[in-house]
């Protein structure tokens, strides 16, 4: 792919490297520089590297009315030889395209993607956060540019990727367990819908969920599938438990269930510190009970920005409340935090 390069001048980029003096929140941060990729006439053209800017949509525009607009999350580390390696960025470009089907708008060839992300990485590598736990968060998306009310798929998008400095996703990072609302009152997606694609109308849609999730203390909503009988996610993780024989279970993916790249890696690397992972449609009721009787002993989620955050309590609306694991981070989360966490930072050598 033949980029067009339209930097800032030298004098306005980022010289230095960047070591943060306090502890980076999560997606506020941007670097200098922005990708950008238009859809016309039935092709994705025009690549280009410009400074980080608003950009004009027309009013008009098919994604500011019904939301047609899909995004990845993927994450950079710095390792110890200087460089800056993307973490299993080629599943991100594939899930693009997943959600790209889901959502009428046409694939971007996954190459094309992966170049992109580095040629970006690249200018603005001096923006790599030096700190502790802290990434340099990627964030590739794509919306419908038609000038258009009518209802139907646009005729045109914009390809764009930002890169945001980031710290962890929950502010108490992995040391303290969160907290689930588990409702019947909001669900995040149905059968047959969009709920297995990263949508931005799924987002949108569980706004409501997280707020009402803040007056019971929760960071979010564990949603259940619409029969209210199994546990499906919770909007930016997956969820897991662990049982009392080690074992971690996810819930399986079905079409109301984004898959989690961090679940996906888990499954495919927790084999060789011998940790025996497994998916299944896991019950609510059955779920509760084995909190209650010591059957789970740890729970979590898996995301790229959230990682791996242990949850340590769930909340339900009549203000009861279920602890898991005496809130406390538990020893196969750990594990499995420090091994991920190891890959994707270069201190434990990559399974081949
Ligand atoms: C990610 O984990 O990268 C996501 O896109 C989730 C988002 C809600 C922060």
């Amino acid at each position: 792919m033949e980029i067009d390069y339209q930097l800032k001048p030298k004098s306005q980029r980022r010289t230095e490297e960047f070591v943060p003096d306090k502890p980076l929140p999560f997606g506020v941060l941007r670097t200098d520089h922005m990708f950008i990729m238009d859809y016309k006439d039935g092709e994705w053209k025009n690549p280009r590297i410009v400074p980080y800017s608003s950009v004009e949509v027309a009013p008009g525009a098919i994604v500011l009315h019904y939301g047609q607009a899909i995004f990845e999350g993927a994450k950079a580390f710095q390792h110890e030889d200087g460089e800056i390696y993307t973490f299993r960025i080629d599943k991100n470009a594939k899930r693009m395209n997943r959600s790209a089907e889901i959502l009428c708008i046409p694939k971007i060839d996954e190459e094309v993607q992966i170049e992109a992300v580095h040629a970006l990485i690249d200018v603005d590598r001096l923006w790599f956060p030096k700190q502790e736990g802290a990434s340099l968060y990627i964030r590739p998306f794509i919306f419908a540019t038609q000038d258009s009310l009518g209802v139907h798929p646009s005729a045109t998008y914009r390809f764009m990727i930002i890169l945001s400095p980031s710290g962890p996703y929950y502010p108490q990072g992995f040391t303290k367990p969160i907290k689930l609302l588990i409702t019947k009152r909001f669900h995040r997606a149905a059968p047959g819908g969009t709920g297995s694609a990263k949508a931005a109308g799924n987002y949108a849609a569980s706004l409501r969920a997280g707020e009402f999730a803040k007056k019971f203390g929760a960071s979010q909503v564990l949603y259940l599938d619409v029969n209210n009988q199994y546990i499906e996610e919770a909007g930016a993780m997956n969820h897991f438990h662990v049982t009392s024989d080690g074992t971690v279970v996810i819930p399986e993916f079905t079409d109301t269930i984004l898959r989690s790249i961090t679940s996906e890696s888990v499954m495919d690397l927790s084999g060789r510190i011998g940790i025996n992972v497994k998916q299944e449609r896991v019950r609510i009721d059955e779920f509760v009970e084995g909190v209650k009787n010591g059957n789970i002993i740890e729970a979590g989620g898996f995301g790229t920005a959230a990682v791996i955050s242990p949850v340590g309590e769930y909340v339900f609306e009549d203000g009861s409340s279920l602890v898991v694991g005496n809130n406390e981070v538990g020893e196969y989360t750990k594990r499995i935090y420090e091994y991920y966490t190891g890959i994707q930072t270069g201190k434990v050598e990559a399974p081949q």
